[in-house]
């Protein structure tokens, strides 16, 4: 695991853009995996930035999401679809068809996770994937639980989950209680992952993951088995964990 500490989230934003501009570079069809949430959405803007002065070209880049919240459309504000129309596909010169987010108003949900993890399959698999993650350890919507899931799945979202992305909604009962999320074993299965984390409220979960132990009540900590993942951490985060 590569531990990469920055002075605040601007730098983040950049190493992380920086990343993803060597990747798309590298391979002009890079399947690339995104995240919502804010910590992202500086990574977003740079690549904004990057397109327009013609550094990187989406034109042939598929980009395949995370998660979305059960029982919101697109249309929804708050949809994880929304949010990345409106933080990046809108402002790059993605092709809109190329761009796949989970569906949460889907008639059978058993097929559309099947049909996910089909998809990503079909695509070759994920070239570069960008992480967030919780307070308590969860990667995508992957809770602490007892056991972890492989697959795209109906997860329940836990309280402290739903506490903390209640900033997003006018009020705590508006956020949905359940999400489709793509699996661990789909996360374990990119080739190669960045997870970004900053600000007091991480620390906890960064500290168990870079302790090296894995354990189900932090999902993050199964990174470490995988062979390819860059940590980006903040000066914060970084001083409370000595490192
Ligand atoms: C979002 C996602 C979540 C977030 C995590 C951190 O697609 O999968 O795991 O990455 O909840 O959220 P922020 O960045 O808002 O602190």
């Amino acid at each position: 695991m590569n531990l990469v500490v920055v002075k605040d989230y601007n730098e983040m934003s950049n190493v992380s853009a920086n990343i993803f501009k060597n990747t798309i570079n590298q391979k002009s069809n890079s399947v690339l995996g995104l995240a919502t949430g804010s910590t992202p959405i500086g990574l977003y803007k740079r690549l904004i930035e990057m397109n327009n002065n013609k550094e990187i070209d989406f034109k042939n880049v598929t980009t395949i999401n995370l998660d979305e919240y059960i029982g919101l459309d697109e249309k929804n504000p708050q949809s994880y679809r929304y949010f990345m129309d409106n933080n990046l596909f809108n402002y790059i010169n993605i092709k809109k068809e190329n761009t796949f987010v989970p569906n949460g108003r889907a008639k059978n949900f058993d097929l559309e996770c099947k049909n996910y993890d089909k998809r990503i399959q079909e695509l070759g698999g994920i070239d570069l994937q960008v992480l967030g993650i919780g307070a308590n350890g969860h990667i995508a919507f992957n809770e602490p639980s007892e056991y972890l899931i492989s697959q795209t799945h109906i997860t329940n979202l836990t309280k402290s989950t739903i506490e903390a992305n209640s900033r997003f909604f006018n009020s705590i009962n508006d956020v949905p209680k359940q999400a489709i999320t793509m699996g661990i074993g789909q996360i374990m299965n990119t080739k190669k992952i960045i997870l970004m984390a900053t600000g007091k409220d991480k620390v906890k979960a960064i500290r168990e993951l870079l302790e090296g132990n894995i354990t189900t009540k932090n999902p993050a900590t199964i990174l470490n088995l995988h062979k390819n993942v860059t940590v980006i951490i903040d000066e914060l985060i970084a001083r409370e964990i000595n490192r």
